[in-house]
């Protein structure tokens, strides 16, 4: 990246850097595909599958090779190559034009930027780009921690994550894609699995018969058999699949049989049925997290799906069940995607009573009666009454201990509850006051537990700023942020008189996180709360990192080779410890080169060339010992 800052002359669009994002585009270009992207002809049923095969036996005369591959559930990507570059990744549209999503498709690690082996000059390739059932988790499992709503599945999670502007956060997000078919005028082979398989030479992922994704079939029985397997193994994959694609192997034939004005005669989509189960909504319920994001509950008559009971389902939020239309004891459709938790997919309209009373979304906070609050652009509903409602009181109680926090050892989450139902800890800062008498009276607490216990807290005092400032949860401000926060403020008292301006104008703080912080410090209780864990001895400061005398300040060093007195980690740290900057390579505005044995010449050269006196590690030692 900084080579490439030096040297704009070299910048190339599929420079391993564009892999981390950066770029950022506002709107995205609608461009047209030179291939239609066709969809496919859908069937539900092992006998649409037969007369498909009985209609192509008829339209083609001779034998038919068939490819089965997975139905991989994300969106579909045309990506193009010439000279064996990425040159443009578009998305479906609508089938004749698509969006220019390249930046962000530059970010996915499985599309290969730059190819490698035989492949032709100029050719299109077909994929889906998908998330990762782990990739979702990991995502929701943030978004809870950060407060913010739950994204419904990975399909959909896949589609925004493409369209989104900042090609950063793509980065992040962890997408991959699967290819499923070669386009382009002279191919160097003549049938569907020669050409997945030479797309794998040239870089790109795609099924091979190794892993079972795909199998040759010579008839209807193959086919069944790599269905059936399928339907059955598909919970076990790390990504979600709805389906099975057939396809005529030969291209030969595949134009042949021809197409339908919408979709090819020679492939078929045999989607799996999605396994639902049918049971009454009996009420109702709203969960309360710790941020204060509030979640409808669906309690559901018991019933049996996929082997386990389900008695609940997440309503994610008001929209959803209004979109559902949803009354109290409707009979409703419960199915289970690729995550573990249940969701309400559909209601019986037919069987609704007539006096049936529709779903109204609540009003108040279910634990507290504070004021909830929905702000313009977001799902959920919040709480309002941070510092006083039961779940969020010890949601922040049990972040605050957490690992990633403050680590405190010989708590958990229950001690957690069990302190704040018996009036041991309302807030964090009275974790630092606890009474020991009154923790003698707490059931399973021992002389050993309890020494345990302050001895953590004691402890936690150590802990760095950045993660004091992670465990006082402040909506929106997870891990990186409050180590970006950190970094740029130094302090808490800087960061709680730093105005939005100064806020937005740090690295990747937007304006909801902005908000969120003044309205955090704005606080009164909170406030309240800082200045007692600060009267306790917590690291409200960034450490200051020991420095010498300033002999080097403002002057920038390439260290380079191998040296005799110091080791050239230990040469880096002098240059800081007096002020000075290590950079990574040689340029125009490097002050000195120290050159140790065995240095590479072209460092040497290029030193020489630009002018930057090259020194060695003695007479380093004499500039700073002077
Ligand atoms: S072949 C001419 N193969 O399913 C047909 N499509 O309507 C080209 N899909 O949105 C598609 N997995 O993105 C094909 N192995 C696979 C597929 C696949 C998923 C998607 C595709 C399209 C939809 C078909």
């Amino acid at each position: 990246i900084a080579l490439e800052k030096e040297h704009p002359e070299f910048n190339d669009p599929n420079s391993p850097s564009k892999r981390v994002g950066g770029e950022v585009t506002k709107s995205f270009e609608t461009v047209p595909h030179q291939y239609p992207m066709l969809s496919l002809s859908n069937s539900y049923s092992k006998e649409d599958l037969v007369d498909f095969e009985s209609r192509l036996s008829k339209l083609f005369d001779g034998e038919i090779t068939y490819t089965c591959e997975l139905k991989y559930d994300g969106v579909a990507i045309s990506l193009r190559y010439e000279e064996g570059k990425l040159v443009r990744a578009v998305t479906r549209g609508d089938g004749t034009q698509g969006d220019d999503v390249t930046t962000n498709v530059r970010t996915i690690p499985s599309v290969p930027l730059s190819l490698r082996g035989d492949f032709p000059s100029f050719f299109e390739i077909r994929g889906e780009i998908f998330m990762p059932k782990s990739a979702f988790e990991r995502l929701n499992e943030e978004r809870a921690e950060a407060g913010e709503a739950l994204m419904a599945n990975p399909r959909n999670t896949a589609s925004g994550t493409l369209k989104m502007q900042d090609s950063k956060v793509v980065a992040s997000r962890g997408l991959d894609c699967f290819m499923y078919s070669v386009m382009g005028e002279d191919l160097p082979f003549d049938n569907h699995w020669d050409g997945l398989h030479k797309a794998r030479e040239w870089g790109f992922k795609a099924p091979q018969a190794k892993d079972k994704f795909i199998a040759k079939c010579k008839n209807i029985d193959e086919i069944l058999e790599f269905i059936n397997h399928w339907d059955e193994a598909r919970h076990d994959l790390p990504f979600e699949i709805d389906g099975v694609v057939v396809k005529v192997n030969y291209f030969n034939v595949q134009e042949e049989v021809g197409y339908t004005a919408k979709s090819p005669r020679w492939a078929i989509a045999y989607k799996f049925a999605t396994e639902q189960a049918e049971t009454t909504l009996e009420d109702v319920v709203y969960q309360v997290g710790r941020t204060g994001a509030v979640t409808p509950v669906a309690v559901l008559t018991p019933v049996s799906l996929l082997g386990t009971t389900v008695k609940r389902a997440s309503l994610h939020n008001q929209d959803f069940i209004e979109n559902l239309d949803l009354h109290l004891g409707d009979q409703v459709y419960v199915e289970k995607g690729g995550e573990i938790i249940p969701k309400v997919v559909g209601v019986n309209k037919k069987v609704r009573k007539s006096d049936a009373q529709p779903i109204e979304y609540i009003q108040q906070c279910p634990k507290c009666n504070g004021v909830l609050e929905r702000k313009e652009g977001e799902a959920a509903h919040y709480c309002t009454n941070e510092n006083n409602c039961p779940p969020q009181v010890v949601g922040k109680m049990q972040h605050f201990i957490s690992r990633k926090a403050m680590d405190i050892d010989g708590m958990g989450d229950e001690t957690m509850t069990l302190f704040y139902k018996n009036g041991l800890a309302k807030n964090v800062a009275d974790l630092y006051e606890l009474d020991v008498l009154q923790l003698f009276n707490l059931e399973r607490m021992g002389e050993k537990s309890i020494n345990k216990l302050l001895a953590g807290v004691k402890a936690s005092k150590e802990i760095p700023f950045e993660r004091v400032l992670y465990a006082i949860g402040i909506r929106f401000v997870g891990q990186t942020v409050a180590k970006k926060l950190a970094k740029a403020f130094g302090s808490i008292d800087k960061l709680m008189e730093a105005s939005f301006e100064e806020l937005i104008a740090v690295d990747e703080i937007g304006e909801k996180i902005a908000e969120s912080i003044i309205s955090y410090f704005k606080d009164e209780q909170n406030q309240e709360i800082i200045q007692r864990l600060k009267d306790h001895g917590l690291q409200f400061e960034v450490e200051k990192k020991e420095e010498g005398e300033q002999k080097l300040e403002g002057k920038k060093f390439v260290v380079s080779g191998v040296f005799q007195s110091l080791s050239r980690d230990e040469l880096k740290q002098k240059i800081e410890y007096y002020g000075g900057q290590n950079v990574g390579s040689i340029s125009g505005k490097t002050d000195y080169l120290i050159a140790g044995e065995n240095m590479g010449p072209s460092k040497r050269t290029k030193a020489e060339k630009l002018g930057v006196p090259i020194i060695s590690e003695e007479e380093f030692i004499k500039m700073i010992e002077n």
